[in-house]
């Protein structure tokens, strides 16, 4: 079997060094910046000293999209011109993703030109975790796409955490497909509510109606991403106005971006946030005063599709 290398961009280090150590794989990279802002890249292999034929994986997550998503682009331009024998690139989170279709005239299908420069990148194939839009899968051929779910992570962990009576939350309609099958593979699968939620400006939530009965029961909401956290938080304040007996929010990709966390940590009718390390955030910025927030360690995940893909056998059998 070809050896395996596991590469991190700058974003995508701190999984790609817990991978390399669950799988006993070598790689390392330095990506670094000009002074002009261009990313700079050296693969640096050590004793193995090239990528000549092997299987090569390049981690990094493109949160903050416009650095991340350009060390990927560089480091997989850096192994394909050094002949390996295949190169996955591993996406924890994918950037962009929400903006695939136009929502008024004049504007982009931004998840079409993140797809075709990830298409067009060098690489052979992609694994991605809980994208948004399942559906611009397709948009990556002529790259094979392995797709990982948080539900993996997150089922086992809320079956010890979550109370009857209980109920899974959509926060918003494109999610009541996920809040339905967490809801089955929660046990519940008749109860589950959603949160109509209109939105008019992008990052700002409006107004949220609650289609469903939540009174005297735990709450989970589920989502695919927190980002400014307005979504959740108005959630939960409604959910308590109707009677929840507790809120607790999931999301696999947590951006916390504009002061999220402390928003969070101020917003009385949420009891307790989970997140995964999709994006990775140093221990100091998800310190809080009130609110529990729980971070589900994606590697061994990654881990494991990794070997997968690598000894070509089956992904589907690691989502259960
Ligand atoms: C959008 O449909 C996504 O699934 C999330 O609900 C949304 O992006 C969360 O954004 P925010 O945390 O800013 O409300």
């Amino acid at each position: 079997m070809k050896d395996r290398v596991i590469l991190g961009g700058r974003a995508g280090e701190p999984l790609a060094k817990e991978v390399r150590r669950i799988l006993l794989a070598d790689g390392k990279a330095e990506v670094s910046r000009f002074r002009d802002g261009e990313v700079s890249v050296q693969l640096d292999l050590g004793d193995q000293g090239n990528v000549r034929g092997k299987d090569v994986f390049i981690i990094n997550p493109t949160h903050m999209p416009h650095d991340n998503i350009f060390d990927l682009l560089m480091l997989t331009d850096a192994v394909r011109r050094s002949l390996p024998y295949r190169i996955t690139l591993v996406v924890p989170y994918l950037a962009y993703n929400r903006q695939d279709r136009k929502t008024a005239p004049r504007t982009p299908i931004s998840a079409a030109v993140m797809m075709k420069l990830l298409a067009n990148s060098g690489a052979d194939g992609i694994l991605l975790l809980d994208v948004h839009s399942e559906a611009t899968l397709g948009m990556l051929d002529p790259l094979k796409v392995d797709h990982l779910y948080g539900s993996t992570l997150a089922v086992p962990h809320f079956r010890s955490i979550l109370k009857d009576p209980f109920v899974i939350a959509a926060p918003d309609h494109g999610a009541a497909g996920r809040a339905r099958s967490y809801a089955k593979r929660l046990g519940q699968p008749e109860d589950w509510v959603i949160f109509d939620k209109v939105r008019t400006r992008p990052g700002e939530t409006d107004r949220v109606t609650l289609i469903g009965d939540v009174a005297g029961k735990d709450v989970l909401l589920v989502d695919d991403m927190i980002d400014s956290g307005g979504t959740m938080m108005k959630d939960a304040i409604a959910a308590k106005a109707n009677g929840a007996r507790r809120v607790l929010a999931y999301a696999t990709h947590g951006i916390l971006s504009e002061g999220a966390v402390k928003k969070f940590d101020e917003c009385k009718a949420l009891d307790g946030l989970t997140i995964t390390d999709s994006i990775s955030h140093a221990p100091r910025f998800l310190r809080t005063r009130r609110l529990k927030i729980d971070v589900l360690p994606i590697a061994p995940l990654v881990a494991r599709a990794i070997h997968n893909i690598h000894s070509e056998t089956s992904i589907s059998k690691l989502l259960d």
